[in-house]
């Protein structure tokens, strides 16, 4: 449905997107990923023909965005991460002015604004003006503006920035909706867990770039992430433990950390049967284990060097 392949945007000399080539399937909930000024508003709203691509193509539906933009705009639909409403006018005045603008009219309108209204939970604020909102509520109305015509594809922006988690957990059902009505979403967020509860698939982008893709075991994966083994062990065993601990199986590296051990190791679970082997030896029992398996964050962690918990928007 959508085909995206080497798409370069500069601002001026920034390679804002910088060659990224992805494919979204119909009816697939595709996440974007990623950290501050990753790219991903200037890839949403260059395939959204909001900026014309400097180089490589990208097409949604079979129609190119760059030489077919009006068929593009009739497939899709895109909620921005600005919020884009008419505050002096009420939620459902809002509705209507995107409706016409897209031919919309009459009884067919109506009824269809009827149904966005009761999608955001809205309907008893239909009439109330935009400006007396709460953030949530904005977010909501904003939301299903991009709806209006009916899209086959929907962009959604950082849709649950700002809110609380109340509008955010009815947000991503309604986007949980949409998608298993059929509609093909591109998602973006710097939330990992938003992806990686939401997304069928991730691209996780960073500097114009796309460092990963795929689904989450594939992600994992692709960057061969090892399992951390940590446990309890007095200060007069640790050497003894690090000279042994190199021949054990999927042995990587080891440490003390935070006056813990840790085994680097390719397969925690395969480690394990040494260090109870060698700390029986040593009459030791195994105390305070934990094991770290790779998930999405670590990964997160290693592609981009950047903990997404730590940004602040
Ligand atoms: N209109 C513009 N003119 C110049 N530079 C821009 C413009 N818009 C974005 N940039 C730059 O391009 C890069 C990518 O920005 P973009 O908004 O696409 O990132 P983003 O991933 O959407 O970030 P965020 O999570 O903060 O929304 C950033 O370095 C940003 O400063
Ligand atoms: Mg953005």
């Amino acid at each position: 449905m959508i085909k995206v392949k080497d798409l370069v945007k500069k601002y001026g000399s920034l390679r804002a997107v910088d060659g990224i080539s992805f494919e979204v399937g119909k009816g697939e909930l595709f996440g974007l990923l990623g950290p501050n000024g990753a790219g991903k508003t200037t890839t949403i709203n260059t395939l959204a023909t909001l900026l014309s691509p400097d180089s490589g193509s990208a097409s949604i539906g079979g129609f190119d965005v760059a030489s077919d933009p009006g068929q593009v705009r009739r497939l899709l639909g895109v909620v921005p991460q600005e919020i884009a409403l008419y505050t002096d006018l009420n939620s459902r005045d809002n509705l209507r002015f995107w409706g016409e603008l897209y031919g919309l009219g009459g009884k067919p309108l109506e009824i269809r604004i009827d149904e966005l209204l009761e999608m955001a939970a809205l309907t008893e604020h239909a009439t109330q003006k935009v400006s007396t909102f709460s953030g949530g509520m904005k977010r909501r109305l904003n939301m299903v503006v991009g709806l209006i015509h009916s899209p086959e594809v929907l962009f959604l922006d950082e849709p649950t920035v700002g809110i609380d988690a109340q509008a955010r957990t009815r947000i991503l059902e309604m986007i949980r909706e949409l998608s298993q009505l059929g509609m093909t979403v591109i998602y973006t967020t710097h939330y990992l867990e938003e992806a990686e509860q939401l997304c069928d698939r991730i691209g996780v982008i960073d500097k114009g770039r796309m460092v990963a893709l795929g689904d989450k075991e594939e992600l994992i994966a692709q960057v061969g992430h090892h399992d951390f083994v940590r446990f309890q062990l007095p200060e007069a065993q640790r050497a003894a433990l690090l000279a042994t601990c190199t021949s054990w199986i999927g042995y990587f590296a080891a440490a003390q950390k935070k006056g813990k051990m840790e085994i680097e190791a390719q397969d925690g679970a395969e480690l394990l049967p040494y260090l109870q082997a060698w700390l029986k030896e040593q009459n030791l029992p195994l105390d305070q284990l934990e094991i770290e398996r790779p998930n999405l964050e670590t990964l997160y962690l290693k592609l981009t060097g950047r903990d997404l918990r730590e940004q602040v928007k």
